[in-house]
């Protein structure tokens, strides 16, 4: 079988592995390079509690099924590509002034006061008063993962061209093509996976919703926070990549089409937020400041199923993308391969 995949995100690469350990021939097609749009922007959360508050049950369900799968995803892509991605189970920490509500939130939490807070991450600001501890969450460096993906899809067999956009997607005589401006390729299945782009290839009613973040290092002597911490509108996210260590916080959430300039308003506005968490931030060095764009859907959930005949589509992933590429990858390639079938909570047709 002969598979071609648009977009070379986590999504995209993930199948794409999938589909090859099962025997398919696969092409990848990338407007860019690989894992450099929301799969590089992202602060790399597996944040089952924190981003799935309101999400209803079928996006719970899946999330959770993915969580399951990371660990053992994780074990065989850093064996499969030599690299190594980072998955720390290092805990989540929800500050709020609402007791109720964080014991209303989740039974895989724990309640804690001010000084269980201050426990868990000491440089918390005083007035702190209580928060919620999900020992288990976990997070991975999400850039490593892109790195490590492609990595596992080329060893596997992939075939990966880069910078080559799709333009439309063909089917005449039973043929299905996918025309960039270089070339026609021919597939048996055809998967769109291309984040927020996706909806440029008709009719995929998936929207890019703009994120900013800064990252800060700590000064000498000073340590990262070991868990997430969530709080005060943001989120920040303890990263160490080659001995470097800095701190994500994110992230900001405006709907303004392919639009992914920075803000001096918004970095000054996460920097602020973030020091009224952690008031020693006010010390660290900003070191980077970035957008991406999130793929939304018109109700938040993703798309992942037929769009027609043998097209998918695997997007929507909204703020849940790094978190939900194992069970897309398996979930998807099963489609597919006609091995499964995808809760119709998430058809990509579902909105008439
Ligand atoms: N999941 C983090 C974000 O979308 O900002």
């Amino acid at each position: 079988m002969k598979v071609v995949i648009i977009g070379a995100g986590v999504a995209g690469l993930g199948i794409g592995w999938r589909l090859l350990q099962a025997g398919a021939q696969v092409t990848i097609l990338d407007r860019g390079l690989p894992a450099q749009g929301a799969s590089w922007a992202a602060a790399g959360m597996l944040a089952l509690i924190a981003e799935l508050q309101e999400a209803p049950a079928a996006e719970r369900e899946l999330a959770l099924q993915s969580s399951d799968l990371w660990p053992g995803f994780a074990a065989e892509l850093e064996q499969a590509s030599g690299l190594g991605i980072g998955l720390v189970q290092g805990g989540a920490l929800l500050l709020s002034d609402d007791a109720a509500r964080l014991d209303a939130l989740d039974g895989r939490g724990q309640v804690v006061d001010a000084a269980g807070a201050q426990a868990l991450a000491p440089m918390l600001a005083a007035g702190v008063t209580c928060g919620l501890w999900v020992a288990d969450e976990a997070r991975v460096d999400n850039r490593a993962l892109g790195d490590a993906l492609t990595t596992a899809f080329l060893k596997a067999g992939g075939t990966l061209l880069t910078q080559e956009a799709a333009v439309t997607i063909e089917s005449h005589s039973g043929a299905t093509s996918v025309m960039t401006p270089y070339a026609r390729h021919y597939a048996d299945a055809v998967v769109i996976a291309a984040g927020a782009w996706s909806g440029l290839l008709g009719d995929i009613p998936i929207a890019p919703v703009k994120g900013e973040m800064i990252a800060l290092a700590p000064p000498d002597g000073e340590d990262l926070p070991g868990p997430v911490i969530w709080g005060n509108g943001v989120y920040l996210v303890p990263r160490e990549t080659d001995g470097e260590r800095r701190l994500l916080v994110g992230a900001s959430m405006e709907e303004k089409g392919f639009d992914t300039r920075l803000s001096p308003e918004v970095q000054d506005r996460l920097r602020a937020s973030a020091e009224a968490v952690i008031p020693t931030l006010k010390n660290w060095t900003l070191t980077d400041h970035w957008a991406g764009l999130r793929p939304k859907s018109p109700d938040g959930l993703p798309l992942l199923g037929v769009l027609r005949d043998n097209i998918f589509v695997a997007g929507g992933q909204f703020r849940n993308g790094i978190l939900l590429a194992p069970v897309i990858a398996d979930a998807m390639a099963g489609l597919v391969l006609g091995k499964n079938k995808i809760n119709p909570a998430f058809d990509p047709r579902r909105f008439g």
